[in-house]
């Protein structure tokens, strides 16, 4: 009996530090299906030794903790968790179990994407927006309605005056997240996991600001508080109508077979869509068959979460590859047997850091467990132990650079090992490629490829080498004809007209990304002003926070990053920024305005341009501030709220007419 107790107690305690690594601090340390497989163990053994509950067992609450810097909201109606099913023939039990107790007709299940994202709660009064949540533990939640208003799908205003709670779940689309990781990984910050850890991340940011850039989206899956409504179906078109974003891939199936169809082309079919889903969730589709099947104390009777299996598979690691980038890390890469998971061959996994090494105790050799992490980035998650055969050997990071041989070092509190030597070959093809890449320069012919040639072939050294490339030099190398070297040249030339903003970009300042180009490009005006950047006005900068202020004038008081700059303008690269002028003498001066609806003859984009090119303001709704709104074909709710509050409204054409006069 004891030892049932302690089992108990160890299951408890293991399955809450997960949950609070899940859950309060985005980095889960294992799968959902390990978690989900441990929690089973425990519920069964509190089935048959309900004497042991802990009152602290994850099975006796609805969710986890809330963090405290928001404020908190608590739910009226408690936000409800769903029990899981793994196969069909749980779904047949959950079927037959919800059958027995409404013998008296057949039941009709809603089947719905079960996305992968973080739920919501979301007031509307009077058709207004008035406050959102999340989930928090199921009964108290984190006050977010500034970020949710920054999600575009979301309408602030309905188009009737409406009081009802929607619930839903925010994600990120994959291509935002690998946007965002890229934009991470160019500043040299630490990448987001998957897009559900980034989009927690996003939501839970106390400065509305951040979030609004990261381009969250939602899909809303109930309504709370409206006694109208008398199935799922009904809820989701009412929701439809009021233009809330609704998942349009929810089907009605009339039994259960058709819900085990549904599954089985969502399994082959969730790679397509533009963002990650974790399972299928299924509801009885009638309220009052809903009230008549129940809930359990932290789940309805009458929904239950398909999970999909996770994809995880076995092979061997080959080796471990290191990579020198432009700002020193070192970044171990696990070198893997070829396998396919989730539809492309996986030859490569990132290993991230000697932490994580020393953490899954990698040895080559080792048969090792691979994952898609967001089925994207294909990640090492552990070793199997079991397999681990005489000759594999332990894998240490070693403690000189792999390309210069110079020693290796680390931060303190920082896992990843770095190497300083401002001469290292490979931070110095690293520098000059993303001196030329697309965002920074973007010097057409010059890829990875070229650069790495040029510089094995010891024809340029440093960036600044790039402007004294000789003509016959270059043709000498293999796949390098006549007409390409000259374009190389010609590109390379061109060059020295790019922008300020892309030129303090490609010098690769660590932590200056696209966007902190700009600002300091607004500020500085020019090359020679920056150099002499001074840390106070830095840190006043919007957007430049202390470390990249730091960052910025580390690089500035290096001998080699003065004299670099110094030469670029030497060779003609001296970009002035120019401020763009603005006309106040017009109607649109000084005027807030909003676009709404389809325009036409223009893209939102244009008219938007256009307008703050004569001194307006474009806001994204409507309030008492607003001067003006220019409706497009099918506006909405927008037009709706100006109407409301006797806002000039005018159309596209009226618009095109004001702006004949302007001219
Ligand atoms: S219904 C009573 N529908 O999955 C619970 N949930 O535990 C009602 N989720 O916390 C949830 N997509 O965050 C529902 N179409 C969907 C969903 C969905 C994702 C999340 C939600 C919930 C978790 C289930």
């Amino acid at each position: 009996m004891k030892q049932v107790q302690e089992k108990i107690s160890k299951l408890v305690s293991l399955l809450n530090k997960y949950s609070y690594d899940y859950y309060v601090e985005d980095n889960p340390q294992i799968s959902d299906t390990e978690y989900d497989t441990l929690y089973k163990q425990l519920e069964k053994l509190e089935e048959n030794h309900p004497e042991y509950i802990l009152e602290n067992s994850p099975t006796q609450r609805v969710g986890d903790r809330v963090l405290d810097e928001f404020e908190k909201i608590t739910h009226k109606v408690p936000m409800l968790s769903l029990s899981n099913t793994f196969s069909t023939e749980d779904l047949r039990d959950f079927d037959a179990r919800i059958s027995k107790l409404v013998p008296d007709h057949s039941v009709e299940y809603i089947c719905e994407l079960k996305i992968d994202g973080l739920a919501i709660s979301i007031k509307y009064e009077d058709g207004r927006l008035v406050s959102a949540a999340t989930r928090g533990d199921g009964s108290i939640g984190e006050d977010v309605t500034e970020n949710i208003k920054t999600i575009f799908s979301i309408p602030k205003v309905l188009k009737d005056n409406r009081t009802f709670e929607v619930r839903g779940e925010v994600y990120l689309p994959r291509k935002s997240f690998e946007l965002l990781n890229s934009e991470r990984e160019s500043n040299n910050e630490v990448l987001f996991a998957n897009p559900r850890n980034a989009a927690a991340g996003s939501l839970r940011q106390l400065d509305s600001k951040i979030t609004a850039k990261r381009r969250l989206s939602a899909f809303i899956y109930s309504i709370v508080g409206d006694d109208s409504i008398v199935s799922q179906e009904n809820a989701l078109n009412t929701a439809k109508e009021y233009d809330l974003p609704v998942n349009p891939n929810f089907k009605l199936c009339k039994n259960i077979d058709e819900v085990i169809d549904y599954i089985n082309y969502w399994t082959e079919h969730k790679k397509d869509l533009p963002y990650d889903i974790d399972g299928i969730v299924i509801k009885v589709n009638s309220y009052s068959t809903q009230e008549k099947v129940g809930y359990t104390q932290k789940s309805p009777r009458w929904a239950t979460a398909y999970k999909f299996p996770e994809e995880e598979l076995a092979t061997k690691l080959l080796d471990v590859e290191l990579s020198v980038g432009r700002t020193g890390i070192i970044t171990p890469v696990a070198i893997l047997d070829p396998i396919v998971i989730s539809g492309s061959t996986v030859s490569k996994a990132s290993l991230h850091n000697k932490d994580i090494i020393e953490e899954l105790d990698i040895h080559i050799d080792d048969m090792v467990v691979v994952k898609k992490a967001g089925e994207i980035i294909p990640k090492v998650v552990r070793v199997v132990r079991e397999l681990r055969t005489e000759s594999s050997t332990k894998y240490v990071m070693p403690n000189t650079c792999p390309s210069c041989g110079q020693q290796t070092y680390t931060k303190e509190n920082d896992p990843f090992t770095r190497c300083k030597n401002p001469d290292c070959p490979d931070q110095n093809i690293r520098r000059i490629i993303h001196f030329a890449s697309r965002d920074a320069l973007n010097i057409e012919g010059l890829g990875d490829k070229v650069v790495a040639t040029l510089y094995e072939k010891g024809i340029i050294a440093h960036t600044i080498d790039l402007f004294s490339l000789e003509r016959e030099k270059l043709i000498s190398l293999d796949r390098m004809g006549e007409k390409s070297a000259d374009n190389l040249l010609n590109a390379i030339e061109n060059s020295k007209k790019s922008s300020l903003d892309k030129v303090i970009f490609a010098l690769g300042i660590l932590n200056v990304g696209k966007k902190a180009g700009k600002i300091l490009a607004e500020k500085y005006l020019n090359l020679s002003n920056l150099m002499n950047a001074t840390l106070d006005e830095l840190v006043n900068l919007d957007d430049v926070g202390q470390i990249t202020a730091e960052s910025i004038l580390d690089y500035l008081s290096d001998e080699n990053n003065i004299k670099f700059i110094n030469d670029l303008i030497k060779v003609g690269m001296n970009p002035q920024y120019e401020i763009q002028e603005v006309n106040t003498d017009n109607i649109f001066a000084g005027k807030t305005v909003v676009l709404t609806g389809k325009l036409v003859e223009l893209t939102r984009n244009e008219a938007k341009e256009y307008l703050e090119k004569y001194g307006a303001k474009v806001t994204g709704s409507v309030t008492s501030k607003t001067d003006l709104v220019i409706a497009g074909e099918k506006a909405g709710s927008k037009l709706a709220k100006a109407e409301q509050l006797g806002i000039k409204v005018i159309n596209e054409e009226e618009f095109a007419n004001m702006v004949r006069e302007v001219k």
